[in-house]
């Protein structure tokens, strides 16, 4: 521990002297979230990382978050490096969709508009019309819907039920979740608002349609701290990966925040939500990335696939503007 600020230093250092700016999720580790933003780079949702990485002018991105975010970095800039601490870092809902079996579901039905939540490899983008991230699924979809469009969704049920719920859209779903959120249980959530009763209920829409029926407020990560800034409330119980609670705290200070209760951890568990695969970033390996960059850390995107999953990628940012 007595060498965490020595290491801390250290990566501060390197990030400059590699033109390197760091990008990183809301679920990664306090200590690097906190070097993201004193180091000029960013802590946000995968749309807002999508985007700051993509305006940068450093010459390497370094993603502290899941693959799939470094891959949409390196797509989105195949001029640029994208590191990562580690490339093992993977996320249940791009497992669940390998690109033959999501290719054969489109093929099947021709006459959808294929819509791919980023939480996917960069080859199902590329089969994909649209990506959308949590922040702008039911905008985007609303949209098409207005088109008179029929959607093929992929790959996370419970975004995609709750999507379908709030625009009406006709949506067919691939059948995939987030192990992290799926164990999100109303029962238990019931059973601790009512030990606060005055606490509001923020939920991510990866969670089961049950969690959602009793939020406050449903949003991206990023959604769910604007949420409780808008709201003014002492008391907030957060149904999404414990991480975010840090930014919630240093944001608001003296305002209360409860994690929301997992399958089989009981009402009042802590540390109930985290993703194992955010975790595997941390300061040792984030060191070590910048110390001796390694192609085992380098992200690498095929050209050619890399091209087709810009398009969809870049649809939605310009839709987002
Ligand atoms: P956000 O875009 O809301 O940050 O979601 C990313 C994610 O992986 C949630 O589990
Ligand atoms: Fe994927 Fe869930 Fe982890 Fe987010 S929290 S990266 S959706 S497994």
């Amino acid at each position: 521990p007595e060498e965490k600020p020595r290491i801390i230093e250290r990566i501060k250092h390197l990030l400059k002297e590699r033109d390197a700016v760091l990008v990183a999720h809301y679920y990664v580790h306090p200590d690097i979230q906190d070097l993201a933003q004193e180091t000029g780079g960013t802590v946000s949702d995968s749309l807002e990382m999508a985007r700051f990485g993509h305006a940068h002018s450093g010459k390497t991105v370094v993603v502290a978050g899941v693959r799939f975010m470094g891959e949409t970095a390196k797509i989105l800039n195949p001029e640029k490096k994208v590191l990562m601490p580690d490339l093992n870092a993977e996320c249940s809902l791009d497992l669940a969709t390998p690109i033959d079996e999501f290719s054969k579901f489109c093929d099947a039905h021709p006459d959808r508009v294929v819509v791919v939540y980023a939480n996917t490899s960069a080859a199902v983008k590329a089969r994909a019309d649209w990506m959308v991230t949590s922040s702008i699924a039911e905008k985007i979809v609303a949209h098409l819907h207005a088109q008179g469009k029929k959607i093929l969704w992929a790959p996370d049920k419970h975004l995609g039920d709750y999507v379908q719920r709030v625009t009406g859209a006709d949506m067919l779903m691939w059948n995939a979740a987030c192990v992290v959120h799926d164990e999100f249980k109303a029962v238990q959530l019931e059973e601790l608002k009512l030990l606060h009763p005055g606490a509001k209920v923020l939920v991510h829409p990866e969670s089961p349609k049950a969690v959602i029926d009793l939020a406050d407020a449903v949003g991206s990560t990023t959604g769910i701290i604007q949420a409780a800034e808008r709201m003014k409330a002492k008391e907030y119980i957060v149904a999404t990966d414990g991480g975010i609670i840090h930014q919630m705290r240093k944001r608001m200070p003296g305002v209360t925040f409860i994690e929301a209760p997992t399958a089989g951890k009981g009402a009042t568990c802590q540390s109930c939500a985290h993703c194992p695969w955010m975790a595997m970033n941390g300061l040792h390996n984030l060191l070590a990335v910048l110390e001796n960059p390694n192609p085992k850390n380098e992200v690498h995107v095929d050209p050619e696939i890399g091209r087709r999953a810009r398009i969809p990628i870049e649809r939605m940012l310009e839709f987002a503007k």
